[in-house]
């Protein structure tokens, strides 16, 4: 693609500084060396013998006496030169981080400045897609730059193995079937994943979708996706999993005639809040647009459109097409996971659902994060719907309430209650709260 130069070019520029660094720290070293020899002659004073080796052949006894006296001589002198040895080696350390130390206070970048934060040289379509990109019209004040970088996430440079195999494809051609390695490196916070210039396998025999609104209830064709990453091969599978041993990810979320249909439609006085109950407690109407996080299959969604309230669904495609499904349903889902920056400019949103998706499994620094991020995107006056909470009992009163409290969310609503399916002796807990971005 052209920059065949570049990529010859850019090693053999490093190879030159490095080997001129190299030489210099010799330089440096060495020198070094031989100033601590000579003036280190109280260590390695060897005094040689008054009469030190004089050769007298006729007398051998003698001679193997002051060969005697010489080797010890010189056993001394060898454990004098290790132990100059070691001080060499720690002041060479010592210069090295010195070196290092100048050369950053001149301006001289340390190495892998030169390659954007990559451990190594980038290339091919990873090179590409990585950029920089200079502007063709010039420096422009919207961005303040003159060139351009496609959006990445950061920790990408923590797996360039795997980002390079990401990126291994034929330019126009059918993309690697690797959705569910590209996800996981999206979940490990290569987030978002670099552009690719391929095409995703696409389905043969696909319909047109069901029309709306019949589709929010419907499950679609098994040939509208490709089923190649996911246990299941076909939506029978998918909607019987609930009824199958083993642990997934939203098990039952696929049988829209089961517990999915009676989700948010009951408001049991404690944990689980009705939809129609929680747009009771604002204006009638003030309730249009909002986002639910790790939303499953979109049911939520589904909901929330049946009273003309449009809402955005993220979710991971975990052992499942979670996303093709939401879209079936006639609903926009988001494919990006819980610790990505929430795609929304300050102040806009009228609520924020989040059910199980949000726990104690997340790290806690980062599940501030995201709940000053949820309190940004809210409007004054927006509501977050903490929907079932997980935590253990300590962590409820010791991390949890001090966490939600520090935001200053208003609490319209809050319920903690036990979780008792896996025994009381556990302490496991829910929380289920409403809370209101303050108006002022
Ligand atoms: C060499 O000298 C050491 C002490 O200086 C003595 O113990 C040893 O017996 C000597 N060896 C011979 C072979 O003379
Ligand atoms: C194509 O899909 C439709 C349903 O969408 C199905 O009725 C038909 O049998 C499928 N044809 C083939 C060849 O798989
Ligand atoms: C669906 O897939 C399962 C295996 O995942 C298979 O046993 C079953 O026969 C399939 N059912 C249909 C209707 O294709
Ligand atoms: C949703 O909007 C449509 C069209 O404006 C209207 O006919 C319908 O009554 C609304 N439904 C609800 C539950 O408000
Ligand atoms: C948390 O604190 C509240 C009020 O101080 C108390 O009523 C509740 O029992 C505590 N919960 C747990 C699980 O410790």
């Amino acid at each position: 693609m052209g920059s065949d130069e570049d990529r010859l070019r850019k090693p053999n520029n490093q190879r030159t500084t490095m080997r001129a660094k190299l030489q210099i720290l010799l330089l440096v070293v060495s020198t070094n060396l031989i100033s601590i020899y000579l003036f280190s002659g109280a260590v390695l004073n060897i005094n040689w013998p008054e009469n030190a080796p004089r050769i007298h052949l006729w007398d051998s006894e003698r001679l193997l006496r002051e060969l005697n006296v010489t080797r010890f001589k010189l056993s001394d002198a060898q454990s004098s030169l290790s132990n100059l040895e070691t001080k060499c080696s720690t002041s060479s350390a010592l210069l090295e981080a010195l070196l290092t130390e100048l050369g950053r206070v001149h301006g001289d970048k340390p190495m892998y400045d030169d390659i954007n934060g990559w451990p190594d040289e980038l290339f091919g379509e990873l090179k590409l897609a990585a950029g920089p990109y200079k502007l063709p019209l010039g420096f422009t004040s919207n961005i303040g730059s003159d060139e351009l970088y496609p959006t990445m996430g950061f920790a990408c440079r923590n797996f360039q193995p795997e980002v390079i195999q990401y990126m291994t494809y034929e330019p126009g051609n059918e993309c690697p079937s690797d959705d569910l390695f590209a996800q996981r490196l999206m979940l490990k916070g290569c987030e978002p994943l670099p552009r690719r210039r391929c095409k995703p396998k696409s389905p043969t025999n696909y319909s047109e979708p069901d029309p709306f609104p019949s589709s929010l209830w419907k499950i679609p064709p098994d040939s509208s996706i490709i089923w190649d990453p996911y246990t299941c091969k076909n939506y029978t599978c998918l909607v019987n999993r609930g009824k199958t041993k083993g642990s997934y990810d939203c098990k039952d979320c696929f049988d829209l005639r089961g517990r999915e249909k009676v989700r948010w439609m009951i408001d049991n006085g404690n944990l689980d809040y009705s939809i129609d109950n929680v747009l009771r407690l604002k204006p009638p109407g003030t309730i249009r647009i909002g986002l639910d996080i790790g939303g499953g299959t979109g049911s939520f969604a589904a909901r929330m459109r049946e009273r003309n309230i449009t809402i955005v669904t993220s979710s991971m495609n975990f052992d499942g097409p979670f996303n093709n499904f939401i879209a079936s349903r006639g609903l926009v889902p988001l494919h990006i996971s819980i610790a990505h920056r929430l795609p929304f400019g300050d102040g806009v949103l009228d609520i924020v659902h989040s059910m199980h998706v949000l726990s104690n499994w997340i790290p806690d620094t980062m599940l501030e994060f995201a709940l000053y991020d949820i309190y940004r995107v809210l409007r004054p006056g927006g509501v977050f719907w903490l929907d079932h909470f997980f935590c253990l009992g300590g962590q409820l009163n010791g991390t949890y309430v001090p966490m939600f409290d520090k935001i200053g969310f208003k609490k319209l609503k809050w319920n903690a209650g036990r979780k008792l399916d896996r025994g009381l002796e556990k302490n496991e807990w829910y929380i289920s709260a409403l809370l209101e971005k303050p108006m002022n």
